[in-house]
């Protein structure tokens, strides 16, 4: 039986970490957005697990909707292109968006991401991330919220992938190289 776990070379955040800061951040985002008309809008499909764990740990209400972009293709690095594969289903106006991501890398797609649903009347709109790259960074863009800073590795697991891959993992592992030099 071949397993998931053979090809990560370590955990960089285990399971029990990720979902103390998960349920810290969701606290502070049900503080900070108490009076606001808040809706998640995550960014398919990295972000499913973080923003299924992240919606039960905020208490105030909230709606959801779903975005898929892609930037990458089979890679590991970022081709700069990003094209909108499921625009949302709702209308954002007099909404308060919080953009849901697996990870801010290059920042080319929360950027752009950004910028087209900020012209759609939307009251405010931020970034809550669970990783942040910042070694990365090519687009002007930082997380008003982030769990983790992480280095300049190939991550996956807790819903990132390679190649459609290990989004299963219940961790944040570094994936062997011998997987990507393939
Ligand atoms: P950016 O546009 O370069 O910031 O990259 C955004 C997307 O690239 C993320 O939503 C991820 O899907 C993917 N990505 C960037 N770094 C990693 C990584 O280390 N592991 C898995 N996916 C990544
Ligand atoms: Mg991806």
């Amino acid at each position: 039986m071949r397993t998931i776990e053979e090809d990560i070379e370590r955990i960089l955040i285990s399971e029990k970490d990720i979902k103390k800061a998960v349920k810290k951040m969701g606290k502070q985002i049900s503080k900070d957005y108490a009076d606001k008309n808040l809706m998640l809008v995550a960014v398919l499909k990295g972000s499913i697990i973080f923003m299924g764990d992240l919606m039960r740990e905020i208490s105030i209400p909230l709606n959801i909707d779903f975005m898929s972009v892609s930037s990458y293709g089979g890679g590991t690095k970022s081709s700069g292109v990003v094209k909108i594969i499921k625009d949302l289903d709702h209308d954002l106006s007099g909404k308060d968006i919080l953009i849901v991501e697996d990870i801010l890398d290059s920042g080319m797609t929360l950027s752009y991401l950004k910028k087209i649903l900020s012209q759609r009347n939307v009251a405010s709109i931020r970034i809550a991330t669970l990783l942040d790259k910042p070694e990365r960074r090519i687009a002007d863009v930082t997380a008003d919220y982030f769990c983790f800073t992480v280095p300049d590795e190939f991550v996956v697991g807790y819903g990132l992938d390679f190649d459609q891959q290990y989004r299963h993992l219940p961790y944040i592992g570094v994936l062997k190289p011998e997987i990507y030099e393939k």
